[in-house]
């Protein structure tokens, strides 16, 4: 009998291949970053292909360091940055332009006419989702408009879209030599151009953005007994064939780590950006207060789970800034230990609006401010203000949630790089009112894929089995009081107003 299961973790910055056993429990793991490609201001891209190879390495490593053999893998399972857009050719397998990259701005201006034009309420009604840059389908009509031939070969079939996920899978099964064009209800749903109701691509998003249906994949659920596919020999990942069974976003993926499986549950992912999603059970919630409705997860040929969704640009990619930007820390660790030095921020806020503000405010005109500075300040207030900013950001988005769902959040289940910081957690706790938990395994992104795959094989029985691998491994409480934790706040609102209007 196999004994673990893969995952694969394609984000933002790095990919990752993980194996896990039936508890859950790490085996092994292997990862590698790729380049942040930044032509221009407001610009980023990825290479697909580095991004192919990368998967292909840390698979083959992460295998070698399980000391196991394939027979010991059920399954596998892809989790993904979502919105990254790739086209590519069927009959060459290369790519026609950079992947575009979900914190990429260059759409601005398609936006704007989605919303000038009157399209704003059909794309919101359809896909759940604000006319922003984020999402994928404006980067798509970006790369019809832009790239020369694109359109041409879209349109004759010759040419290909997809999200990452829909890119490694080509690959995986065989690429030129049969892969399959695929993708899931979670990866779709984050396009603007799917039906949120039917889970199919709609007509009439597809003419507003005169994107060619033919290009477009296939949409599977999450969890699939049928199977996406197999890893092929030839050219792949490892020498044999083992099916591909889940595949989901990255920030869906985590609420199937996090087991927030039923309705009123919610994890807050911290990473480049933060990702708070609340799972709203079979009931699609249209939110009023700026997040999205996202389908959270399905399984097999169950009904779909929906979730509402607040998505924070930039978080823990602030953090990066100070380090590779302003050079006042030398490592991400460091944040903790500077701003640890002040015991306040010293009247200093950060908006780190880098890309324009995303829930629930949804400014594209917004860029990042450093307020409130006297004299007096230092690096550590900036740090300080830095981490309070993750933590702030997130109390934009809990509020907006709880005002949607009418659910009052206890406890915050919280995972994500940034998360071993205790401070900031600490912080995030004092902001919030609530308290925060973090689980034993904090790569809840990669085992929620590994979840999705090994339930579709019979590797895990049902989602009970599954809530039983989580445990806690540590808590914080609020410690500020009432008066300190709203005045600190009205502060930020303050601070966000003077972000607006530095982009036409
Ligand atoms: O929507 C973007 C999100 O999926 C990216 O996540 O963890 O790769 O920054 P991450």
């Amino acid at each position: 009998m196999p004994e673990l299961v893969a995952a694969l973790d394609q984000g933002t910055t790095s990919t990752r291949c993980m194996l896990f056993d039936h508890e859950g429990r790490e085996v092994a793991r292997h990862q590698l970053e790729h380049e942040q490609i930044l032509p221009r201001s407001g610009w980023v891209e990825h290479d697909p292909d580095e991004i192919w190879e990368r998967t292909r390495t840390v698979a083959k490593k992460a295998l070698r360091r399980a000391k196991a053999d394939l027979s010991d893998v059920a399954a596998v399972g892809i989790t993904n940055q979502r919105e990254t857009t790739v086209v590519w050719d069927r009959r060459t397998g290369r790519p026609c332009y950079n992947a575009i990259v979900w914190q990429d701005t260059r759409t601005d201006s398609i936006a704007a006419a989605l919303e000038r034009d009157g399209h704003a309420d059909l794309i919101r009604e359809r896909s759940g989702l604000p006319p922003a840059t984020y999402f994928a389908g404006g980067k798509l009509k970006w790369i019809l408009e832009n790239v020369d031939g694109v359109r041409e070969g879209a349109e004759a079939g010759d040419l290909l879209f997809g999200t990452i996920d829909t890119w490694l899978l080509w690959n995986m099964t065989g690429g030129v030599d049969g892969g399959v064009h695929l993708t899931d209800v979670t990866n779709a749903s984050r396009t603007m151009l799917m039906n949120l109701e039917t889970l199919a691509w709609d007509p009439e998003l597809l003419d507003v953005f005169g994107v060619p249906e033919r290009m477009l994949p296939e949409i599977r659920p999450s969890s699939d007994p049928h199977l996406f596919g197999h890893t092929q020999a030839k050219g792949g990942l490892w020498k044999a064939e083992i099916p591909i069974a889940g595949v989901l976003g990255d920030q869906h993926a985590a609420m199937v780590g996090q087991v927030c499986l039923s309705a009123g549950e919610a994890k807050n992912t911290y990473g480049t950006g933060n990702f708070l999603l609340m799972n709203t059970g079979e009931e699609l919630v249209r939110s009023e207060n700026g997040l999205l409705s996202t389908v959270c997860y399905q399984l097999g040929d169950a009904k779909p789970v929906y979730a509402l969704e607040g998505s924070i640009a930039v978080t823990g990619s602030a953090v990066q800034w100070l380090r590779d930007q302003l050079k006042i820390i030398g490592d991400a660790a460091e944040s903790e230990a500077l701003a640890r030095s002040v015991d306040d921020n010293g009247g200093v806020y950060f908006v780190p609006a880098f890309s324009g503000l995303f829930a629930p405010y949804w400014r594209s005109d917004a860029r990042g401010a450093i307020v409130g500075l006297s004299r007096y300040n230092t690096n550590a207030h900036v740090a300080r203000a830095a981490l309070e900013a993750i933590c702030y950001q997130s109390r934009d988005v809990v509020d907006a949630m709880e005002a949607d769902s009418g659910v009052h959040l206890d406890v915050l289940k919280v995972d994500g790089g940034v998360t071993a910081n205790d401070l900031c957690m600490q912080i995030q706790s004092d902001v919030l009112g609530v308290e925060v938990s973090r689980p034993q395994v904090a790569e809840t992104t990669a085992l929620g894929a590994a979840y999705a795959a090994g339930l579709a094989v019979g590797f895990w029985s049902d989602p009970d089995e599954l809530r039983e691998n989580w445990h806690e491994d540590a808590r914080w409480s609020p410690q500020q009081d009432e008066a300190a934790r709203e005045q600190g706040y009205a502060g930020w609102k303050k601070a966000v107003e003077r972000t607006y209007g530095w982009v036409d």
